[in-house]
């Protein structure tokens, strides 16, 4: 087989970096980094392939690139990806879904415990020596089991949401999803646990919001002051999806003016968090640096997959999962 291209844009592990070396000619070069960036521009001259993740691979990007066949994304969004211009072009669009599934879930479902009860705030009580007495009542949080919980987006990630919250907690799901989701077919364990409802129903249902939905041009800004003043007196409203999902200036005024309660945030508008965002340090606020996928097991999953993902593409055969489309 012949010797192909490959740009890795960020750091891969060691023997998933060898699994591409072995086969074709590979550069690395994280454009983040600001001493690699002249060598990543240059190699997007000659790359037939790509790998790697955060960085925004958009119009004029992919024309730098005229030989390109693939990309593969060690990630499962790919917002960042141009999808228009990679469809006229004809390149393939590779991305790692499954194999963060249960890790994000994890993360979404502690950000839902941490912001009711209070997690990070309490332990700061404690580290900080502020624990001299018991806490009083305006210490105390919200309970978690037995909420109503509103998942918006009901893909994979969505319905291990659900399970832990359903199954662990004995809390009611409600969930919208913009394509129809059969309940009995698709997530039998959850038949008579989770109820599909109108966005805006879950909005005013739900004790607990939780967005787990792509970033596409259907849901930039989707969430704005309307959705917030619809929400419960006292809900809480989680992000475990993309922060341009959500205008922050509603948030906030719904956190700063309105009734909201709390807001457990993995991700933000911009990344990373600018220093100067009043999210940063607003006491309603749990903030985290995008960790929904970052353990040691599930990044390195998802690195395995992704290159699999680029061998496969390169050498003609039919990649663990090629992005064809928009799904929750
Ligand atoms: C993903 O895989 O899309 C995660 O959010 C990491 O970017």
């Amino acid at each position: 087989m012949t010797r192909q291209k490959i740009l890795v844009f960020r750091e891969l592990p060691p023997d998933q970096l060898a699994r591409l070396q072995a086969e074709h000619d590979v550069t690395v070069a994280n454009p983040r980094v600001p001493d690699q960036v002249p060598a990543f521009y240059a190699s997007l001259a000659t790359a037939e392939g790509m790998i790697g993740s955060s960085f925004q691979v958009d119009a004029a990007l992919l024309a730098s690139a005229p030989h390109l066949k693939v990309i593969s994304s060690v990630s499962v969004g790919v917002d960042n990806y141009a999808l228009a211009a990679l469809a006229e072009r004809g390149v393939m669009l590779c991305h790692t879904p499954g194999v963060l599934t249960e890790t994000t879930a994890d993360t979404i479902f502690a950000l839902i415990m941490a912001s009711s009860r209070r997690l990070v705030e309490l332990s700061n009580h404690v580290r900080e020596g502020r624990w001299t007495r018991n806490i009083d009542t305006d210490l105390f949080g919200w309970d978690v089991h037995g909420k109503t919980l509103g998942i918006l987006g009901f893909g994979r990630i969505g319905q291990a949401l659900a399970r832990r919250a359903a199954l662990g907690f004995g809390m009611p799901v409600l969930f919208h999803n913009r394509s129809a989701v059969n309940v009995a077919q698709d997530v039998p364990d959850l038949l008579g646990k989770v109820a599909s409802v109108a966005m805006d129903d879950l909005f005013q249902r739900a004790d607990i919001i939780a967005v787990v939905l792509p970033l596409s041009d259907a849901t930039r800004g989707l969430i704005g002051a309307r959705e917030f003043a619809l929400m419960k007196p006292g809900a809480i409203f989680v992000n475990g999806a993309r922060g341009a999902i959500v205008q922050e200036p509603a948030l906030l005024h719904a956190l700063n003016h309105g009734t909201l309660r709390a807001a457990g945030l993995d991700v933000f508008a911009t990344e990373p968090l600018p220093q100067n965002s009043p999210l940063r340090t607003h006491p309603k606020v749990t903030a985290l640096p995008h960790i929904g996928s970052a353990t040691h097991e599930t990044r390195y999953a998802m690195a395995e997959m992704a290159t699999s993902n680029l061998l496969h593409a390169l050498s003609g055969k039919v990649p663990l999962a090629v992005f064809s489309g928009q799904k929750e």
